[in-house]
């Protein structure tokens, strides 16, 4: 893997302007890596031939041979080698593709160099994981797709969200964002880190279900060599790498025991003990946490650890289910149908009204991200310009209550929880109609009034 065993991880840095290889280069020798510089796509071609770097960061906008061109050489040479993409705003739009086809991250000029030194860092450690990081990586590239929208939304429930994000987050304060799967947690905790004093570091996250405990470690905390089988050096954990930037521990709730009591030691103390060593490291993070899961409910059943509940919990960020802002499913659909849009270099295509109206009143057990992959299909579905209700999931339009019950994402959905979706049903086959719809479901029309109401998604 390396050309010279002695050096650090060797990095291969494309770009057609002398000045920039000069400053990476430098740079990079003098952190610990082992830099090669190509000057231009056509160099760049001839290296990654001749080379096998570990990493290879390269400019997207070359005359000639253009970063996604060295891209696509790299994956074909050894699709685990990672690919950084430096990309200037006009070229965004091909960069984000990129991460699609398979580039590792891209980042945006200027960039500081400890943010471009923590995203290297990150690749080269992810190129040794590299098969237990799989899940990281999809996590990543998820990330680098989802970040890009501001958080859409109109309705009373989601600006108080924004606002109750937005005073949060300059503070340094630990914020716990619950909700249902699907309601836009990480795009909250995004919206925090950039409008946060920290917004010029990185944000980096972990998904703490993903990993298999003793790797969730390392990957959280770092180890020092020998600490365990395949632990050939010291290797600095998320935590460090997200030093005066932000770190997103996602899904706090499927963690065990026994990383809970380390991670209230790191709330505690401010400082991480990486595996296998003796020695706190003082660590300068901001700390945000998400959970689908109810914790308190979490916490009677000895599942979480209350101490560290209430070191997270400084601040509580609850998201709305979508079901109960049903009113910002028309702004999140044409969102979606225009990122969609321009991802293709297409024109957004419409909604018809029956495609519109049946979004609107279908109760989304699986929240925005539900709403967005069914726009993602129907518009591969639909031939034409305008969207119609038949190419939108059978269930949206279906009247089968059993089919509501299995539709649920969780296991067991409580009594509460069919109530509202079998109200929503009964009001869609109404039309909207809320006096029929009461009248079918045999209660006073004030009564479903007062439902619809407690849902908030309609009153
Ligand atoms: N307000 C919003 N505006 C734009 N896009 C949104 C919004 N909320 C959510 N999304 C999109 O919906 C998808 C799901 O959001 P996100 O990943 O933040 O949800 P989550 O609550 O973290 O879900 P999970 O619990 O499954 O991890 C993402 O693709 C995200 O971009
Ligand atoms: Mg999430």
């Amino acid at each position: 893997m390396s050309q010279t065993p002695t050096g650090g991880p060797n990095v291969l840095v494309v770009d057609d302007e002398a000045g920039i290889l000069d400053s990476l280069r430098i740079l990079l020798k003098n952190e610990g890596f082992t830099p090669h510089v190509a000057h231009g796509g056509r160099q760049g071609l001839e290296q990654i031939a001749a080379l096998t770097p570990d990493v290879v960061l390269s400019d997207i906008r070359m005359p000639s041979v253009g970063g996604l061109e060295i891209l696509s050489a790299v994956k074909q040479k050894d699709p685990d080698t990672p690919v950084i993409l430096m990309t200037a705003q006009a070229t965004l739009q091909s960069a984000m593709q990129a991460v699609n086809e398979g580039a590792y991250y891209y980042i945006q000029k200027p960039f500081r160099n400890d943010e471009l030194l923590a995203i290297l860092r990150r690749a080269t450690e992810h190129r040794t994981l590299r098969v237990e990081n799989k899940v990281l990586k999809q996590e990543i590239r998820r990330q680098q797709r989802s970040g890009l929208l501001r958080p859409v939304g109109k309705s009373r429930a989601w600006m108080d969200v924004l606002k109750l994000a937005e005073t949060v987050a300059p503070t340094e304060s630990t914020v716990l964002i619950q909700g249902e799967s699907g309601t836009g947690k990480e795009v909250i905790a995004r919206y925090v880190h950039e409008l946060s004093l920290r917004s010029e570091g990185a944000f980096l996250s972990i998904n703490c279900g993903a990993l298999p405990e003793s790797l969730l470690e390392s990957e959280l905390f770092g180890h020092v060599k020998g600490s365990f089988t395949g632990a050939h050096k010291d290797k600095g954990g998320l935590f460090s790498a997200a030093a005066k930037g932000t770190f997103f521990l996602d899904e706090i709730g499927e963690t065990t025991a026994a990383t809970q009591v380390k991670l209230l030691r790191v709330l505690q103390h401010r400082e991480v003990i990486p595996v296998g060593a003796t020695e706190a490291q003082p660590i300068d993070t901001r700390l945000l946490a998400a959970t689908n899961r109810d914790l308190e409910d979490e916490i009677r059943r000895g599942a979480f650890r209350r101490d560290l509940y209430y070191r997270l919990n400084v601040i509580a960020i609850h998201l709305p289910a979508l079901r109960e802002r049903a009113e910002d499913i028309p702004l999140l659909a044409d969102a979606f149908l225009i990122k969609q849009a321009s991802a293709r270099g297409e024109v957004p295509k419409t909604l018809s009204e029956s495609a519109l109206d049946a979004l609107v009143h279908y109760p989304w057990p699986g929240n925005v991200r539900e709403l967005e992959n069914a726009l993602e299909r129907a518009v591969i579905l639909c031939p034409g310009e305008e969207i119609d209700a038949s190419h939108l999931p059978e269930k949206l339009t279906s009247r089968s209550p059993d089919r509501l019950v299995e539709q649920r994402e969780t296991p067991n959905p409580t009594l509460d929880a069919i109530e509202r979706a079998y109200i929503m049903w009964i009001l869609q086959s109404e039309g909207g109609n809320k006096t029929r719809a009461a009248e079918t479901l045999g209660i006073d029309p004030s009564t479903l009034h007062r439902k619809l109401q407690r849902f908030g998604g309609e009153g």
